[in-house]
């Protein structure tokens, strides 16, 4: 167990570690409505593909827990369901957590009380399955980190990005108590500085030595530390393995090809999206200029400056050497094995 909880449920309202001001200030923040949570995921208060899923379910709960006997529970349910899926079109995690508290409702017909608590349970259930599955992920990642293995990660993807333990960074972490005498790589992540500001706050509370670096630092990185592995996570994996991560991921993926680094994807089988054929199929999220104009209060480049900021880029297949989930590694063809992945379970 961490130290903090990134996403608690407390009966009727839902506390969010604010992630935006870490690692300056560690704030929590207490939210009631689902208006609030559809604005914590948007604003990235929460972030991190399975905390935005688990804070979706947790926003329904909050949406029905407010209805009186003369609301038409699945009119309100409906509308909370597309204000929260309109708040980030990237993460498959967000709509499979949504399409499970979705199918409750739809298939229901008791009465309101009963609709509260079983939409409730529903929530919990995914929340604590995902700390479950970052464990068996990280069981499976480790056996791919050899003593003394030097990593690259980028983004975060430990239990800020989760409910508990992580994925990616969750099997560095799990090598690290296993004594494998590791020590991670961390991409800064520009522009909101998910690695320099989370995962490295994360790695030092862990006590996991680390080294943060600029993300144009990764090629000079491999070729002077002998970098064994890359591992990072993922939005959502379409059905031919392409991957939609963190914008940086695509470079880094490339960079690791021409040094012969493996590069893996560590993600639970909820980021596969077998529907969504190719990497070309995956929206992908675009924010703000100012996000890259600016770093805090202080303007980086000039505000007139036209700006293209895609929070997210596609790793195509070919250069991904794996997938590590809670089901096992898959390995290319990734077409076939990631069928094969849901046959088989
Ligand atoms: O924009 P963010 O910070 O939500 O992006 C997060 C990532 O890209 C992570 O790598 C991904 O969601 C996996 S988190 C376990």
């Amino acid at each position: 167990m961490s130290t903090f909880r990134s996403i608690e449920w407390k009966k009727d309202k839902l506390v969010l570690l604010d992630q935006r001001y870490l690692p300056e200030k560690t704030l929590y923040l207490e939210l009631k409505t689902v208006d609030k949570v559809a604005k914590a995921i948007k604003e990235m208060i929460v972030r991190g593909a399975p905390a935005i899923g688990v804070a979706a379910a947790y926003g329904i709960v909050l949406c029905v827990q407010k209805l009186s006997k003369n609301d038409d529970p699945i009119k309100a349910l409906e509308k909370a369901d597309d204000l929260l899926r309109s708040s980030r079109p990237t993460a498959v995690n967000l709509f499979w957590a949504l399409d499970r508290m979705k199918k409750i409702w739809r298939e229901f017909n008791g009465s309101v009380e009963d609709l509260k608590a079983i939409l409730e349970k529903e929530a919990i259930d995914i929340e604590h399955e995902d700390v479950e599955i970052n464990k068996k992920i990280a069981r499976n990642g480790v056996e791919l980190v050899p003593f003394g293995a030097k990593i690259i990660h980028h983004c975060n993807t430990g239990s800020l990005a989760t409910v508990d333990y992580g994925t990616a960074l969750g099997v560095i972490r799990y090598a690290h108590e296993m004594g494998k005498n590791i020590h991670v790589f961390l991409d800064e992540t520009r522009p909101r500085l998910q690695g320099a500001r989370l995962s490295a706050w994360e790695m030092k509370e862990l006590g996991i030595p680390h080294t943060v670096i600029v993300d144009g630092a990764s090629g000079l990185v491999m070729r002077r530390f002998k970098i064994d592995l890359v591992l990072v996570g993922a939005d959502r994996i379409a059905a031919n393995g392409d991957t939609a991560n963190k914008i940086g991921t695509y470079n880094l993926a490339v960079v690791a090809k021409y040094h012969k680094v493996p590069f893996y994807i560590v993600a639970p089988t909820s980021t596969i999206d077998l529907k969504t054929p190719t990497g070309q199929d995956i929206p992908i999220e675009e924010r703000s200029a100012d996000e890259i104009r600016r770093v805090g209060n202080t303007w980086v480049a000039p505000q007139e400056s036209p700006v293209f900021n895609p929070a997210f880029d596609v790793t195509p297949a070919e250069l991904i050497s794996g997938i590590i989930t809670e089901k096992g590694i898959v390995y290319p063809p990734f077409k076939e094995n990631l069928k094969k992945l849901f046959e088989t379970t």
